[in-house]
């Protein structure tokens, strides 16, 4: 009998009965509660020693779907599984990554260290905010790529026009990959953030007039940064707008903001965030068999190198 066990925590328990069902088994049964305060007790009903465990959880607000993720893996460690993988579809607090203004916290570094601490033996995640976050981890990770199932449907867009657009500076390198996949010009919007959750834009580089383009981005949040670089790029003359980011995050009024947008065709999303929207222009692409492959593959000691094959 195979000692792969996946379970899930709270936070997308979708994403995870599908990643299980891509490999043919069910989650493991866990039970999860709350006291009457809001602590959170867990147990893993079924016996886990010595086996190789999987727990997906992504870290989504509230802060609780990290701690939860924190104390499965403490409970694992202590009912002697074998190997702990915590398998993070969306990775919060990313986005603090380095010291970009006096006094505050480099919260990727510390949530990692907070995952190692636990007793995670190795991470599987997706679109980290900044690659180098790996760096983070003195333990294995595996950065999955949301663009390996994003660009097919991509492919379905061609067009003769088509233009990629990263909404800052920092999405370059992705956006350029994805222009060198589907055969398209490469712009860049010169975004700046005044303060949280404002953005301005202050450039476009690159020919966008008559284009029909697709603007990247790992998220959206409030869908500031995504509106504001839509309509400037229609504003200077583009044809259509098509988005794409692997996390939907989407708080505040991101969908409002989203649906009244005229330039704003369809936002391509995947399912690392669960589902709590309601949006006829997002169309949401699913991960699940792609962390069912990495899980298969990591259990069985297997490369997971091909799974990057289509675009990096
Ligand atoms: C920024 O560097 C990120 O890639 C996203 O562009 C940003 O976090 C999106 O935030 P919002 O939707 O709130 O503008």
């Amino acid at each position: 009998m195979s000692d792969l066990v996946i379970v899930s925590g709270r936070s997308n328990e979708t994403l995870a009965e599908n990643i299980a069902r891509s490999l043919g088994r069910n989650l493991s049964p866990v039970v999860i509660r709350n006291f009457s305060d809001g602590e959170i007790w867990m147990k893993y009903e079924e016996n886990i020693r010595g086996k190789d465990l999987f727990i997906v959880q992504s870290t989504n607000a509230p802060a609780e779907n990290f701690l939860e993720l924190l104390i499965m893996i403490d409970a694992a460690k202590r009912a002697s599984a074998k190997r702990i993988t915590a398998v993070i579809p969306y990775f919060a607090y990313a986005r603090q990554d380095r010291k970009d203004q006096p006094r505050v916290s480099i919260t990727a570094k510390l949530v990692a260290n907070l995952l190692t601490e636990a007793g995670a033996d190795r991470v599987i995640t997706m679109d980290l905010h900044t690659p180098q976050i790996q760096g983070f981890f003195d333990i294995p990770m595996d950065h999955l790529y949301g663009s390996t199932v994003l660009v097919k449907k991509l492919f379905e867009l061609r067009s003769e026009n088509l233009a990629i657009a990263s909404p800052d500076v920092g999405g370059i390198k992705t956006a350029r990959t994805y222009a060198k996949v589907l055969n398209a010009d490469l712009v860049v919007v010169d975004k700046r953030r005044p303060s949280h959750n404002v953005a301005e834009v202050m450039n476009i580089i690159g020919e966008v007039s008559g284009k029909d383009i697709i603007v990247i981005d790992d998220l959206i949040d409030t869908g500031t940064t995504f509106v504001k670089c839509s309509e400037a790029l229609l504003n200077a003359g583009a044809k259509s707008i098509t988005g794409v980011c692997t996390h939907a995050v989407f708080s505040g009024s991101a969908i409002e903001k989203i649906n009244q947008s005229d330039a704003i065709k369809t936002v391509y999303v995947t399912d690392t965030f669960p589902m709590h929207w309601e949006s006829s222009k997002i169309v949401t692409v699913s991960v699940a068999e792609l962390f069912g492959e990495a899980i298969e593959r990591t259990h069985n000691n297997a490369s997971i190198s091909s799974l990057f094959d289509i675009i990096r």
